[in-house]
């Protein structure tokens, strides 16, 4: 049985890591599955490789921090779907820094993405979740939201907020039947963390840390996210999930 059959599905930053493996999943579960990202090549390659599967996908290049590009979006969309089922509110950057030294220019990059980015998708979309009358937002957060680890405390501020906005749109989108819910990953092998998980001693620590002794995937967080997606979670909002290995619940 297909999970997300003949739903209409929103996936930003969906040319990388975990928001192409939601894409994918979300497609093998017989969405239509509109693939952004910032990107465009990315977007053209994951739609191509789908459709060649024979998956109903749309690719659109899209930078979040932008108020054109997001609108123009919502447009497409509603003259082709006039609705949205889901939406995950993936796209997201990392800026790993002394927070003492982190430049203006850092900050506001940081946020324009991962937090002005979240929010403008999470208020344009409403009116296509609402014409849903059964939709579904999922906002990508981290574990890093409610923690604390040396150079990423900026990132883990707008982490945090995300958890945040999740609770207050719960309450605000629920008289129109949209969910909304937030995903916080552990530590998952993506572009995002490549880098630093190939620093062996920090790899080491954060494994001890993990009860599960291993990092997670993105297909380990696209699961999650299709759970939050689909028909199966019809009572649950304003929920975090972790998909962490179980590192947040560790002392
Ligand atoms: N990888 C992890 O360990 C981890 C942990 C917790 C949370 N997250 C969150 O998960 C999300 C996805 O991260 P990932 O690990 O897959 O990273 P990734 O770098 O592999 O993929 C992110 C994608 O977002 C795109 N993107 C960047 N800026 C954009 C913009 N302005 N507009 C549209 N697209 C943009 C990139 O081009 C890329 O394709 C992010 O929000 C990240 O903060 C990741």
């Amino acid at each position: 049985m297909q999970r997300l059959k003949d739903k209409v599905v929103l996936v930003t930053g969906a040319g990388a890591g975990i928001g192409l493996a939601t894409a994918k999943l979300f497609a093998a579960q017989g969405a239509h599955v509109y693939i952004t990202d910032i990107d465009g090549d990315a977007t053209v390659t994951a739609a191509a490789e789908l459709d060649a599967q024979g998956y109903d996908v749309t690719a659109v290049p899209v930078d979040v921090s932008l108020g054109q590009d997001v609108n123009a979006l919502m447009h497409m969309i509603d003259s082709k779907h006039c609705r949205l089922d889901a939406v995950v509110n993936n796209a997201g950057i990392n800026v790993r820094c002394d927070f003492r030294n982190m430049s203006d220019a850092e900050w506001v990059k940081l946020r324009e993405v991962n937090l002005d980015g979240v929010i403008r998708i999470a208020r344009d979309a409403f009116p296509l979740l609402k014409a849903s009358g059964r939709g579904s937002l999922i906002n990508m957060a981290s574990i890093m939201g409610a923690r604390g680890m040396r150079t990423l405390a900026a990132y883990g501020a707008t982490k945090g907020a995300i958890s945040a906005l999740t609770r207050g749109l719960a309450v605000e989108y629920a008289p129109y039947n949209i969910r909304v819910n937030a995903l916080a990953p552990g530590f998952i092998e993506t572009g995002l963390t490549e880098r630093v998980l190939k620093i062996k001693a920090f790899s080491d620590t954060l494994l001890e840390q993990t009860p599960l002794r291993r990092f997670g995937t993105s297909e380990d967080v696209a699961q999650a996210a299709l759970f939050f997606a689909s028909d199966e979670s019809p009572f649950i909002t304003g929920a975090e999930l972790a998909i962490d290995g179980g590192m947040a619940a560790a002392l």
